[in-house]
């Protein structure tokens, strides 16, 4: 099993509905939403707002992957917005263990993510907190950029390092997803894509959601 997480950084904001409900007919797992503040990277999207707007009008699950310095200050906001899963960045400061323990507490499944640069190890002493691990493939801050090759090896390790404590996170993979790279993420151990521009190419969400998973899958084998 493999999930697909296409990401809303590709979408059309000024339809954004009709963007959830091809999602949806997508038979897509989670709806990938990502939070910039400008300062913990380059690009500013959009906050609680826009997460609460889109969870009143679905039920899909919400994967919020927050780009945003001092995360610990919106938790509860994003908590309140509706966010069913949250990510924090382990560059973006504060006490990472109190923080997931934290997003837990506020009913949310705990994830963390790196950079491509940061050693994959600042994810194993987290590894009991996390019910999400995500490997950044490529810097994080737009959409469209080109997979980073190197980040199938991070998956790798962090999969050995999860079945090694018996831990229960799931691994995600994030950036440049495609058709050609999807199936070697999934043999790395990856479970769960986000695509953005690769979900929506073309505004035909249903069709590039199945063939990634077709090619995602084509890696268990
Ligand atoms: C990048 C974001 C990604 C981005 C992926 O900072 O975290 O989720 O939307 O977009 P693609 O799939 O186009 O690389
Ligand atoms: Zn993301």
């Amino acid at each position: 099993m493999i999930k697909i997480a296409p990401s809303f950084l590709s979408a059309d904001f000024v339809v954004l509905e009709r963007e959830i409900r091809a999602v949806e007919a997508a038979g897509a797992d989670y709806i990938h939403l990502d939070v910039m503040d400008g300062h913990f990277v380059p690009n500013i999207t959009f906050g609680p707002m826009v997460v609460e707007a889109i969870s009143k009008t679905t039920a899909l699950t919400l994967d919020v992957h927050l780009m945003i310095s001092d995360p610990g200050k919106y938790l509860r906001a994003f908590a309140d917005s509706g966010a069913d899963i949250c990510t924090i960045h382990v560059e973006a400061g504060g006490d990472l263990r109190a923080l997931l323990i934290e997003i837990r507490k506020l009913g949310m499944r705990a994830g963390a993510t790196a950079k491509p640069a940061t050693p994959v190890e600042a994810f194993y002493p987290l590894l009991p907190y996390l019910d999400l691990a995500l490997v950044m493939s490529v810097e994080p801050g737009f959409g469209g950029q080109a997979f980073m090759p190197e980040s199938l090896e991070t998956v790798r390790r962090l999969r050995a390092e999860v079945v090694r404590q018996g831990a229960n996170a799931e691994i995600e993979i994030d950036g440049g997803i495609g058709l050609e790279n999807a199936g070697l993420a999934v043999a790395a151990g990856a479970e769960v894509l986000v695509a953005g521009s690769a979900a929506f190419r073309d505004g035909k969400v249903v069709e590039n959601v199945a063939a990634l998973r077709r090619a995602g899958l084509a890696g268990l084998r």
